[in-house]
C-alpha cells in the first residue's frame, strides 16, 4: 500500500451487478444520465474502512442529522473517462484527482484513505460500466467521487461515520448550446474564497454559496461570475473554472498567466495540464502570477490582450468573450479560431484524452 495508512483495499471489492440495465440517453446534457452502477465504501471510527462495494446505482439512505447535510462536511471530485478513436477507454490524470481528494478530506476532517486503492476501485467501476462511455468527440463519462460525513449526531465535530461513494454520468458540453465564448460579470461584492478558507479544496460549500452571484450575473446578461479578491480586485477564478490570460505583459513579453496556488485557487487538473503543456512548448512565457482588473483594463485599452479563457474538467477550455465590470462592457479580442492559443491547447488536450496522441497522462481501461 503506497501511503501506508489504514485503508480499504480494491482486492476486497464486492461486486453486485444490476439485473436490469438502463437505456442510454440520446441527448447528452450535463450531469443527469447516471450509469448502472456505483461504488460505496463505508467508514466508522470504531471499525475503520469496510470492504468497497460496487452495486446497482440507487438512492442513499442517510440519517437526517448527518453532518454533510447540516455543516457541509463533505467534498467531491470530478474526472472523466473518454472513449478514444481506437475505441479504448482512458482516464485522464486520475491520480491528480485522488491527491486533491485526499487534501480536501484532511481539511474536512474526514478519514484518510489510500489513493491508489481508490483509483483501482474506480477503474473497476468504469470497466463494469464502460458501455456508458459515449462514442462521441466532446462527450465523456463524468466520474464524481464524493465523500460525506454520515454520523447520526448534530454535534459539530469530526464525524465518527463517513461514506465515500462514486457515481458516474454521461456528459456533453458543460455550457448549453456550446457557446464560442462565455460572458462574465465581475463585481467585487462577492468573494468565492479567502485566505485561510477552503477555496483550494473541492468542497460543495464553495460551489453552493456561489450560486446567487451566478444568478445575479445572469440578470446582468452574463453567463458566469468573475471572482475578484481584495482591494486591488485580483482576478481569481471564473464561475467554476480556473482562469488564464494570454497577453503582452507590462514588460512587452508575450505571456500566458494564471493566478498562483496561494490557497484561494482550486488546483485544477486542466489548469496544471495547460501549464505543463505550454511550458513544454517553450514558445511563450508561462507564469503563475497575480493579475488585477486594473492591469487587464489597461492592457485592453492598449490592445495588449490576446485572449482570456477558463479551464476545468467539466468545461475543459472555454474562451471568455466579454466582462461586465463597473458598468463597462469589456470586449475581449476574438481572433480567427485557428490562430487562438485556446484552440491549440484544447486540441492538444483532447488529442491526448481521445487517444490520438499517446501520453502517460492517460490510464487505459481493460476492455470487456
Ligand atoms: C468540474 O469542472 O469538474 C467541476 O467541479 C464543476 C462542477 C460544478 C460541475
Amino acid at each position: 500500500m503506497a501511503d501506508n495508512i489504514p485503508s480499504f483495499k480494491a482486492a476486497d471489492l464486492v461486486v453486485e451487478l444490476s439485473s436490469t440495465l438502463k437505456p442510454k440517453p440520446d441527448v447528452l446534457s450535463f450531469g443527469s444520465a447516471f450509469s448502472d452502477h456505483m461504488l460505496t465504501i463505508e467508514w466508522s471510527e470504531s471499525e475503520g474502512w469496510k470492504a468497497p462495494v460496487i452495486k446497482p446505482f440507487g438512492n442513499l439512505s442517510l440519517h437526517p442529522a448527518s453532518p454533510s447535510l447540516h455543516y457541509a462536511i463533505q467534498l467531491f471530485e470530478g474526472l472523466k473517462a473518454y472513449r478514444g478513436v481506437d475505441n479504448k477507454v482512458r482516464l485522464f490524470r486520475p491520480m491528480l484527482n485522488m491527491k486533491r481528494m485526499a487534501t480536501s478530506a484532511k481539511r474536512a476532517c474526514l478519514p484518510a484513505f489510500d489513493q491508489l486503492e481508490l483509483l483501482e476501485c474506480i477503474r473497476r467501476l468504469v470497466e463494469i460500466d464502460q458501455d456508458w462511455v459515449p462514442n462521441l468527440e466532446r462527450a465523456s463519462l463524468y466520474i464524481r467521487p464524493t465523500f460525506i460525513g454520515t454520523e447520526q449526531c448534530l454535534g459539530l465535530k469530526k464525524p465518527a461515520n463517513a461514506l465515500l461513494y462514486v457515481i458516474m454520468c454521461q456528459v456533453g458540453s458543460y455550457f448549453d448550446g456550446e457557446p464560442k465564448s462565455v460572458s462574465i460579470w465581475a463585481d467585487p461584492k462577492y468573494t468565492r474564497a479567502w485566505r485561510g478558507g477552503t477555496g483550494d479544496c473541492k468542497m460543495g460549500g464553495n460551489y453552493g454559496c456561489s450560486l446567487s452571484a451566478q444568478y445575479e450575473a445572469v440578470s446582468h446578461g452574463c453567463q458566469q461570475t468573475l471572482w475578484l479578491y481584495g482591494e486591488d480586485h485580483q482576478i481569481t477564478e471564473a464561475g467554476t473554472m480556473n482562469v488564464f490570460l494570454h497577453w503582452i505583459n507590462e514588460d512587452g513579453e508575450e505571456e500566458l498567466a494564471t493566478p498562483p496556488l496561494d490557497g484561494i485557487i482550486l488546483p485544477g487538473v486542466t489548469r496544471q495540464s495547460i501549464l505543463e503543456l505550454t511550458r513544454k512548448w517553450g514558445e511563450i512565457k508561462v507564469t503563475e502570477r497575480y493579475l488585477t482588473m486594473s492591469q487587464l483594463c489597461s492592457a485592453l485599452k492598449q490592445q495588449r490582450v490576446k485572449e482570456m479563457f477558463g479551464s476545468g474538467t467539466a468545461s475543459m477550455v472555454c474562451p471568455i468573450g466579454h466582462i461586465v465590470y463597473q458598468g463597462e462592457d469589456l470586449h475581449l479580442p476574438c481572433q480567427d479560431k485557428d490562430s487562438l492559443l485556446t484552440s491549440r491547447i484544447a486540441k492538444e488536450l483532447t488529442d491526448i484524452q481521445y487517444g490520438r496522441t499517446p501520453s502517460d497522462w492517460t490510464i487505459l481501461m481493460e476492455q470487456q
